[in-house]
């Protein structure tokens, strides 16, 4: 502490704003969008229909969420400048890395979103556009990355089912969604939908602070998520489960590893910031991959490791001390390796999700009026001293 300033690395005990969003509780699992519990989210409703509740603070009824959606479909396409944007990246540029360039190249298409103090129903077109284009975004970064031709959206299909068409679709086959991926996929985006005040949603709050567009505020928020310590964790929780399996399966070998304080190595998957119990949508997760899988036909060895590597872990005291258990990351993966999804999209995955919490953070931020975020800091550097000629030096 020095004078007022208090330092709070992480800010592990600061609360950085007032929301009416999501609530959770770290010592109970609960997490509840708008005051609904994620269980009856995840089992009952469609992501659009999450997104609207997230965004619009209220579920819609019947003409609400079809005038909602039928907006959301005409709103797919993008201008065709946007493939000159996307040849410019090499092949192996990683899909989260295009997927925020193409976001923020928004502001070029839509300039008045420059505009900080422009009309609500603005506003709103912006945010149908987010919702819109990102899943085209998203299928195009991937088919960059594959060498195949981009797909143009369908607007005859379910949000999920248009994704996974623009996903997998090829000019030499014709492609069909399974209902069966598509329905798996939309409970996983329900799941990942938002999470109070998270580093990648603070980061779009912070963005939006300054008056950015709403566009270069989520594109911001991307790149945060893409850390392997955030959104990131689902791809290293399977390169985890993999290089487990290829070491033999020794889950307590990497068990040890986790708890070495002199090995780097960290139990990915594992442990939360808030949740000090189940991550509910864990849980949730989990039982999904069961049945996913099942109905799928898919037998995935890594999912029994997983399983092992989590019954090892709630019984080790290194892990029970700290409260270490496994968060939404540690599963998912495994379900979207099963949809077909490949593993470094499973992030991206994460951000589609995360995209209406991400709108609703930034909208309540802006609606608030809250001020720009400056944080203070205390100085540890060196004291006043003359400048020396280099010659001097
Ligand atoms: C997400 O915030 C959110 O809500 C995020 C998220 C969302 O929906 O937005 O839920 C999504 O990001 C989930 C988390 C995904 N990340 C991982 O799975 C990566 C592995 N997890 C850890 O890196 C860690 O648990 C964090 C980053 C998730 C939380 O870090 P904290 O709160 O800063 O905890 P910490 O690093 O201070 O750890 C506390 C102790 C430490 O040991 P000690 O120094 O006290 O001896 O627990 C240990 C850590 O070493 N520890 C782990 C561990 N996680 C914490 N040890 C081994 N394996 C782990 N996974």
């Amino acid at each position: 502490e020095s004078g007022l300033i208090t330092i709070d690395p992480g800010y592990k005990n600061t609360g950085s704003t007032k929301s009416a969003i999501t609530f959770l509780d770290g010592e109970q699992g609960i997490l509840r969008y708008r005051g609904y519990r994620i269980e009856d989210l995840a089992e009952k409703s469609t992501f659009l229909e999450v997104a609207y509740l997230l965004i619009y603070g209220e579920l819609p009824n019947q003409s609400e969420y079809e005038k909602f959606s039928r907006e959301v479909t005409t709103h797919t396409l993008v201008h065709e400048d946007i493939k000159k944007i996307l040849d410019g990246f090499p092949s192996n540029a990683h899909p989260m890395g295009v997927l925020s360039s193409l976001i923020c190249s928004l502001t070029a298409f839509y300039p008045n979103s420059l505009d900080p103090n422009r009309s609500a129903e603005d506003v709103n077109l912006s945010i149908v556009r987010l919702l819109a284009k990102m899943p085209t975004f998203a299928a195009w970064a991937y088919k960059n990355e594959v060498g195949h031709p981009v797909n143009y959206p369908d607007n005859s299909l379910d949000y999920c089912s248009n994704f996974l068409k623009m996903m997998f679709a090829l000019p030499a086959e014709n492609y069909d969604v399974d209902p069966v991926v598509a329905k798996a996929l939309d409970q996983l985006l329900i799941l990942h939908a938002d999470h109070e005040q998270n580093c990648s949603t603070s980061t779009v709050r912070i963005v939006g602070s300054s008056h950015a567009s709403l566009y270069a505020s989520i594109s911001a928020g991307i790149n945060a998520l893409w850390g392997p310590l955030h959104g990131g964790a689902n791809q290293s929780v399977i390169e985890m489960l993999e290089a487990i399996k290829a070491d033999g399966g020794d889950t307590k070998k990497f068990l040890d590893k986790a708890k070495d304080k002199n090995d780097p190595f960290r139990l990915m998957g594992f442990g939360h910031r808030v949740y000090k119990n189940f991550d509910p949508r864990a849980k949730i997760i989990k039982k999904a991959a069961d049945d996913v899988l099942a109905k799928l036909g898919v037998n995935d060895p890594v999912l029994d490791i997983a399983k092992e590597l989590e019954e090892a872990a709630l019984n080790d005291p290194y892990f029970v001390e700290r409260k270490l258990y496994p968060n939404v990351d540690f599963y998912s993966g495994i379900i979207y390796r099963a949809l077909g999804i490949p593993t470094d999209m499973f992030t991206v995955m994460f951000a589609l999700g995360r995209l209406p919490g991400w709108i609703a953070q930034w909208k309540e931020m802006r609606e608030n009026n809250e001020p720009i975020g400056r944080p203070r800091q205390v100085y540890t550097g060196a004291n006043e001293r003359d400048y020396v000629s280099i010659n001097k030096r």
